[in-house]
């Protein structure tokens, strides 16, 4: 492997031909950056060892502030002036009846409006009145209407809420336009969450005890204590005249072992096939298929592994529009379950540089601001752990500051009555280029960094201890036994361990395959309770049964071989929607089973001592897979 060594402070450098904005580079990254910028032709690089790097990162396509806060009223309806001027296509649009249904969802109206120059109106009066006004608002003067943002090439861009005033002319009020969301549910508290387009007050009703968030904001954030176990708590949220009431329940107290169930999916980008199947970003299709298999299943909660989105943007902005666009796809579901979202490589807020006409990606920066772990634990509430960054590692060039992003909700652990879930963050500052390019700095698609090694070493030593804990899930977006579109990459890298972080210059000592190995040393002989890795990144479902018998190094290893002293599944589930990889040869293939290219939902049961899984197909309700776990 050639690295180029190049040893550099922090440069200050404008970026993307704004001469106001100057931002720090950050020191442990840009290993190839020798000089700070310069402006040739009137364009702006980044001078490197071998000649010029220039900033090409791409700007938004769709940004999230192009379709919220664009609605004003009308004498008839409501005016929709989207931020992006060139727009052209048609809107959806019907009314939200709440109390309908457990799901609220729109009714869409039979005609579409056209969308011309970015705008378009909504006309309540004359199209949503008499028989198909189904929420009485020719009463009452007040409603909820949902749009669908299509393009006129037929893409879907947006699915949107507004809530109105009056009976003609009408106004726009304070919406909920997103949620509410219920987290963290533990035996003795929960998080309820929602955003509203406009800074409003609101208030909360839950099993009668009242909250209310004061001053106006647009996040409305509740955290609720001293909740009874095992109990089912309903809840109304109060936005002006607006209501919207669901229902939760909280878990057995720890160590009860009593029965239950839970879901397990991950890569929901965008898939082919046109229509819900790309959301801008999300396969919203399958996505709902997959909510509504999960309710029917009786599931208590739900983990998400990675690749919600196609990501791989550079705007926070539009990051937030594909993130709105998956959350609006499960929020009807998740409404009264937690899910526990962790990071893919397509969360990925990146910054491109062209050197040597050879694109390369990094994590973006500041790293406060701009990184796709901030970016991610911004828009999703998770718990969070005592796990800081890589900052303090043996391979941080400066000690005393903190020049790596933060870990900050996407490596953490929860628990459900006897089994703990630990999600890990093998897309933490990641370079999508580093195994070909070490000198952009960055760390390894699939690689766990050192800190976050030793967090999970404490974690797996702490549950060993716990008696309330039987059985421990360990899971992250990449396997570590590919099998179909990520054998050239994930922990495997068609057998090659050569691939590796570097950081500020320096690859680090351990390659992808040793790292695998103390991964599995740690989670299968140093710990008895680990079950199962869940995993996804690959495009399918999965079963492979890791154990000493199975081949798993490349021919003429010269590394150290680890036994392992028991028996592991991997149970890849990738098939929430994104693209299909077909299956691949590979060392280890006699040791899986299962394999479909079709979607799935896997649904794992505990029972005290007893863990079991089915996996069923949510679009044709197929059952793929079953399985005795332990
Ligand atoms: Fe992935």
């Amino acid at each position: 492997m050639k690295v180029v060594f190049v040893i550099l402070c922090a440069l200050s450098i404008c970026l993307g031909g704004d001469s106001t904005q100057t931002k720090t580079v950050p020191d442990v990254s840009y290993d190839h950056l020798l000089h700070p910028l310069k402006l040739k032709d009137g364009e702006l690089f980044l001078q490197v060892k071998s000649g010029n790097a220039k900033d090409i990162t791409s700007p938004a396509v769709y940004k999230l502030s192009d379709f919220e806060k664009v609605a004003r009223g009308t004498a008839t309806g409501i005016q929709l002036d989207f931020g992006n001027k060139n727009l052209k296509g048609m809107l959806h649009y019907g009314l939200i009846v709440y109390g309908d249904s457990r799901f609220p969802m729109p009714v869409f109206y039979k005609k579409t409006a056209k969308i011309e120059e970015g705008s378009t109106h909504i006309p309540v009066l004359d199209n949503l009145s008499k028989d198909h006004d189904a929420v009485n608002w020719q009463e009452t003067g007040r409603g909820v209407i949902g749009y669908r943002v299509v393009s006129n090439r037929g893409r879907l861009l947006y699915e949107g809420k507004v809530a109105f005033s009056g009976k003609g002319p009408f106004s726009v009020v304070p919406t909920v336009i997103e949620g509410p969301f219920v987290h963290n549910v533990t035996h003795d508290s929960a998080i309820i969450s929602f955003e509203t387009d406009s800074k409003t007050e609101s208030s909360l009703n839950v099993n009668g005890t009242f909250y209310s968030q004061n001053p106006p904001a647009t996040m409305h954030i509740y955290q609720l204590n001293n909740l009874q176990p095992d109990s089912q708590y309903q809840y109304r949220l109060s936005v002006g005249s607006h209501v919207e009431g669901y229902s939760f329940k909280t878990p057995p107290v720890p160590g009860s072992r009593k029965k239950f169930k839970f879901a397990y999916a991950s890569d929901s980008r965008g898939g082919s096939g046109g229509g819900e199947r790309d959301l801008y970003g999300v396969n919203a299709y399958i996505l709902k298929k997959i909510m509504a298999l999960f309710v029917q299943q009786d599931c208590v909660f739900f983990q998400f592994s990675g690749d919600l989105i196609n990501g791989y943007l550079s705007e926070p902005a539009e990051m937030r529009l594909q993130y709105r666009n998956f959350k609006r796809a499960v929020e009807p579901f998740a409404h009264y379950f937690p899910i526990y979202y962790s990071i893919g490589n397509h969360e990925l807020l990146m910054k491109t540089f062209l050197i040597d006409k050879q694109p390369v990606f990094v994590d973006n920066f500041p790293y406060e601001t701009h990184s796709a772990e901030v970016v991610f634990a911004n828009e999703f509430i998770n718990p969070e752990s005592d796990l800081v960054s890589e900052d303090g590692s043996r391979w941080d060039p400066d000690p005393d500051h903190v020049n790596f992003p933060p870990y900050k909700e996407t490596v953490f652990q929860y628990r459900y009555d006897n089994i703990a879930v630990v999600v890990l963050n093998s897309n933490y500052w990641y370079a999508p280029l580093i195994s070909r390019i070490p000198e952009s700095g960055g760390n390894l698609h699939g690689y766990i960094m050192d800190n976050q090694m030793k967090w999970l070493e404490k974690t797996l030593h702490q549950l060993e201890a716990d008696r309330t804990i039987d059985h421990v899930f360990v899971t992250l977006h990449t396997p570590f036994f590919p099998n179909s579109g990520h054998v050239v990459d994930d922990m495997w890298y068609s057998g090659n361990n050569e691939p590796r972080p570097t950081i500020k210059g320096t690859p680090v000592e351990k390659g992808i395959i040793e790292r695998r190995d103390e991964l599995l040393d740690l989670i299968v002989n140093r710990s008895s309770k680990p079950i199962a890795l869940l995993t996804g990144d690959e495009h399918n479902y999965c079963r492979t049964l890791i154990d000493d018998a199975m081949p798993r190094y490349p021919e003429n290893y010269p590394g150290r071989k680890v036994k392992l002293k028991r028996s592991i599944y991997q149970i890849n589930n990738g098939s929430a929607g994104a693209p299909y990889y077909a299956i691949q040869q590979t060392p280890w293939t006699e040791h899986t089973s299962s394999f479909t290219t079709q979607t799935a939902l896997c649904v794992i049961e505990v029972e005290g001592p007893k863990v079991s899984m089915v996996v069923i197909n949510p679009d044709t309700l197929e059952e793929i897979d079953s399985v005795v776990l332990r």
